[in-house]
């Protein structure tokens, strides 16, 4: 039986996908990607295609004359695969990164799933919407860039950007408020701190590295008392799955989520443009369930 099965694995129809970077070991999107496809039944594996730098261009030919149905591009090509693309849609240019690409007939296309995982997560976890909430994100690299410009699209009343690095968060904040009416405002970490006005807020997202392993006693914001019941507490890291920055919150009654959720849906996402199926809300939790798992056993 298992033998039958390892035959019927890969066969002539089986298309194939896969994840561009340098590094891509450590990355768990073929997990993602692969149990999606044994869970809808689709005919597809995914794979790593880790590309030098030098080698990008012929890369993308390649693909485009191979039959690979798509890739998701991570660390450091989100900016550069877009001058290789032959269409890109409006979020991902608004973003300036790319981490979906599809193979239309030789035509790639490129997209961004980020700030779509993230909307879907907090959607699918909370039941609720970003639609008028007033939105504290702390950080202002690319993730925070996708979350904030999806939540202002996505009808965020507020959303202030904090940073160690005030500039970048200024930045940020001027190009979410070209985009949509969501009133964004920037300041540096250390002067939200003493303002103590986390209180003003419904949904606070970290994007920081600051708490992943092993740096696992930092927390971005160090007094949480004035986080209120209720609220919506995220953070982007999902190693640990519980930072001390959640912990905090918990502690206080809040509604707390990690990466995990975020990951998963981009990855959804993705996989949805280049199948052009709808991923089950039942399959989206089975996933959930089943990374988390996966990842707490090879944690050790
Ligand atoms: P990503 O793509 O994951 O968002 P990134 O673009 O490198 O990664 O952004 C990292 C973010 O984490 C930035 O906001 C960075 O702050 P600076 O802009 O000041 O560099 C923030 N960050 C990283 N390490 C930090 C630390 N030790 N303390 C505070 N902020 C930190």
């Amino acid at each position: 039986m298992e033998v039958m099965k390892i035959l019927d694995f890969v066969t002539g129809k089986t298309c194939l996908a896969g994840l561009l970077g340098d590094p891509v070991e450590h990355s768990v999107s073929p997990q993602i990607h692969n149990t999606l496809s044994s869970l809808t039944g689709i005919d597809m594996v995914y794979v790593p295609f880790r590309v030098r730098e030098n080698d990008l261009g012929a890369f993308v030919q390649g693909i485009k004359s191979a039959n690979v149905i798509g890739f998701n591009v991570t660390v450091p090509y989100k900016q550069r695969i877009m001058g290789f693309l032959d269409h890109i849609d409006e979020e991902a240019e608004i973003l300036g990164a790319v981490n979906t690409v599809k193979n239309d007939d030789g035509k790639l296309c490129g997209y961004n799933t980020d700030g779509e995982g993230f909307v879907r997560s907090i959607e699918k976890e909370t039941g609720t919407t970003l639609q008028g909430k007033k939105i504290l994100l702390i950080g202002a690299g690319g993730a925070a860039r996708a979350i904030g410009i999806k939540a202002a699209i996505r009808g965020a009343k507020r959303i202030t950007v904090v940073n160690r690095t005030v500039e970048k968060a200024e930045g940020l904040a001027e190009d979410i408020n070209k985009i949509a009416a969501a009133g964004a405002d920037a300041a540096g970490i250390e002067d939200f701190k003493k303002s103590r006005a986390i209180g003003d807020y419904d949904v606070i997202v970290n994007t920081t590295s600051v708490g992943m392993y092993p740096d696992v006693d930092s927390s971005p914001l160090d007094d949480m008392t004035a986080f209120e019941k209720g609220k919506i507490v995220y953070d982007v890291i999902y190693n640990p799955f519980k930072t001390r920055f959640l912990l905090m919150a918990e502690k206080m009654g809040c509604k707390t989520l990690n990466g995990l959720g975020m990951l998963i849906n981009q990855g959804i996402g993705a996989y949805e443009i280049w199948t052009g199926i709808k991923v089950s809300e039942e399959i989206t939790r089975g996933m959930h369930e089943a990374l988390a798992k996966y990842l707490e056993n090879t944690r050790g």
